[in-house]
């Protein structure tokens, strides 16, 4: 199975919302909303394609700090795959390129919100990444969130 990653474009944009809308309901993202951060600079959205057609995307922000006193910060914003093509290591290909960005922007850690009981925390866990706290009702009234940070060796000093 070749998986190639491209950036999302606008012709993905439909799809992306779709897939969104079957996997976090109420609270995904509208094409427009795509349409939107597709637009903004500090945004880094890549699309999977599978023998050509989207199967998965991961959305990255990345925060500088213009007074210069730290490294950059970045917000794993989302990441789905298409369920049929779910455990054949697309989200793990979209998540390790998501970090690998983050490392050659220097960036100093990564956050991300997560549903509490979903299976992806188990991905994000086996990257090295930490839960540091909960969101109550984050998504809805009983939905919690947990926010999970990965550090990267970048924001070490190397002097
Ligand atoms: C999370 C998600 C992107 C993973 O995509 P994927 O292509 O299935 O991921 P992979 O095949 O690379 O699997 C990676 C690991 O994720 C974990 N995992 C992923 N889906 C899982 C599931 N349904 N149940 C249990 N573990 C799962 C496993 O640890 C797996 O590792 P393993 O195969 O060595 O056991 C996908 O399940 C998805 O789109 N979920 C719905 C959207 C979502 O919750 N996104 C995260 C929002 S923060």
């Amino acid at each position: 199975m070749t998986v190639e990653l491209t950036p999302m474009r606008w012709w993905h944009v439909s799809w992306a919302a779709e897939l969104d809308r079957q996997c976090f309901g109420a609270t995904a993202w509208t094409p427009a909303g795509f349409v939107s951060e597709l637009a903004r600079p500090s945004r880094r959205y890549r699309v999977a394609l599978l023998a050509g057609e989207p199967v998965g995307y991961a959305g990255l922000a990345v925060w500088t700090d213009d007074t210069g006193g730290s490294p950059p910060e970045a917000d794993l914003q989302t990441l789905a795959v298409d369920p049929p093509q779910r455990g054949h290591g697309i989200g793990t290909l979209l998540l390790e390129d998501a970090i690998a960005a983050c490392r050659d922007a220097a960036v100093g850690a990564i956050h991300l919100e997560v549903r509490t009981e979903a299976p992806a925390r188990r991905l994000y866990e086996v990257h090295g990444f930490r839960p540091v706290r909960q969101r109550r009702n984050y998504y809805a009234p009983g939905e919690h969130a947990v926010v999970m940070v990965l550090p990267l060796s970048a924001h070490v000093a190397t002097s």
